[in-house]
């Protein structure tokens, strides 16, 4: 029988990034690739049966696909230098999980399903919960079939040379209606565990968030040779919005926002850039407030534009209303779980895309630090021992059993 710490052992090799430090593991990327294999060996293990949808998104069938089926899971893919928690505890928490049932004798009278979404965090193509967008049809195909990776390879090409078919990609009305309900275990992404002095809670909520990406427009030159009085240098006005980020951010309660990506061209130290895109990532507990810090953003970004004679475009990449997680479902888990406490999320994750369409919850267990998307995320092995055992008595208490 595996545990979750085990079976994460078996892939701490697998997208390690030497540069950045963490993982670097992104959707149909090399390493992403070789996860989804390993994915699929540890399921053909188990007898479950595995298939891929339209969409890229993994399903192991324990019983006959759907419907009204007790889905779990989550992603193997990671931010740039991300932690090795973040997606894959809750992969193999469900592989464990699945141990954990058999162990007991369990037999689900309803189907059991673990799956694998698809480019979770954007981090190769921009747009985060992709496999989980386009099977709920909240994004058009035709869009993200475009979406262009830092090397210029869409997720098109990306898809058929992981041998799906593009043109088929979008909204999966039978996927999705094999889908009874659906849970995700998590590692948590914040210190509300630990200050509780609890391993495991539940999910309430999580905020509206989005993704924007401004291209200040300026004009290339000599960085010896120009004065000063003569630059239109895109730099200045892209300064300006990270500051803005945070002082926008500041002054409404809960929000928050982020430059966390910046890239000059051609970004030679001697050469005044001729374009900067900068991305911003906003979010904030309802969909006024968020709109409301990308609107004073963008209106200092526009100002310090036109100061230094540059132009700004502003595109909106990707964005998700506020996410209310089903309350029947959430006390019922809490209550299943001896009183989990229930936290919000500022993280996104396909649940939370998922909920518009299925009743759907979150699990997430204890980070000592709260430290996320970065290489000192953690979870202790009892903590993510402790979370399998929480997914067991979820998934059987979900399932039923059918012995
Ligand atoms: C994903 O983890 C996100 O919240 O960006
Ligand atoms: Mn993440
Ligand atoms: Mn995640």
């Amino acid at each position: 029988m595996a545990t979750a710490t085990g079976l994460l052992a078996a892939i701490a090799d697998v997208g390690v990034d030497r540069v950045r430090g963490g993982y670097s593991r992104h959707g149909f990327d090399r390493d992403e690739l070789a996860l989804r294999e390993w994915f699929v060996g540890e399921a053909t293990a188990r007898g479950l049966d595995v298939e891929v949808d339209r969409n890229g998104n993994i399903w192991a069938w324990w019983g006959r696909p759907g419907p009204d089926a007790v889905v779990t899971g989550s992603h193997l893919d990671s931010v740039p230098g991300g932690g090795a928690f973040d997606g894959p505890l809750g992969v193999v928490a469900a592989l464990a999980a699945v141990d954990g049932l058999r162990a007991r004798g369990f037999v689900p009278a309803r189907p059991l399903a673990v799956v694998v979404f698809a480019e979770e965090e954007g981090g190769r193509f921009g747009v985060p919960c992709l496999g989980s967008r386009l099977l709920a049809g909240t994004i058009d195909p035709d869009a993200a079939r475009r979406l262009r990776d830092r090397d210029g390879t869409t997720v098109a090409d990306a898809a058929r040379a992981a041998g799906l078919d593009p043109d088929r990609m979008g909204r999966d009305d039978e996927a999705l209606g094999r889908i009874g309900q659906f849970v995700e275990l998590h590692v948590e992404q914040g210190r509300g565990l630990v200050d509780l002095g609890r391993a495991v809670g539940v999910a309430s909520t999580i905020l509206a968030h989005g993704r924007w990406r401004f291209r200040f427009t300026g004009e290339g030159n000599h960085a010896g040779a120009t004065p000063i009085t003569d630059r239109h240098d895109p730099m200045l006005p892209a300064s300006r919005l990270v500051l803005a980020a945070r002082s926008a951010a500041s002054a409404l309660p809960g929000a928050r926002a982020t430059v966390g990506r910046l890239v000059p061209v051609p970004g030679g130290t001697n050469v005044i850039a001729s374009t900067v895109d900068v991305w911003l990532d906003a979010r904030a507990a309802d969909d006024g407030t968020t709109r409301a810090v990308v609107a004073d953003i963008t209106a200092a970004a526009r100002e310090a534009a036109a100061a230094e004679g540059c132009q700004v475009e502003v595109t909106e990449e990707s964005y998700g209303d506020t996410v209310f997680f089903d309350p029947v479902l959430r006390d019922e888990l809490a209550g299943l779980l001896g009183g989990a406490p229930a936290l919000p999320s500022g993280a996104g994750h396909d649940a939370g895309i998922l909920a518009a369409r299925v009743p759907t919850a979150m699990l997430f267990v204890r980070n000592p630090t709260g430290i996320s998307h970065a290489p000192a995320e953690h979870a202790e092995p009892a903590d993510c021992e402790a979370g399998v055992d929480a997914l067991v008595a979820v998934l059987a208490h979900l399932a039923g059993d059918g012995r």
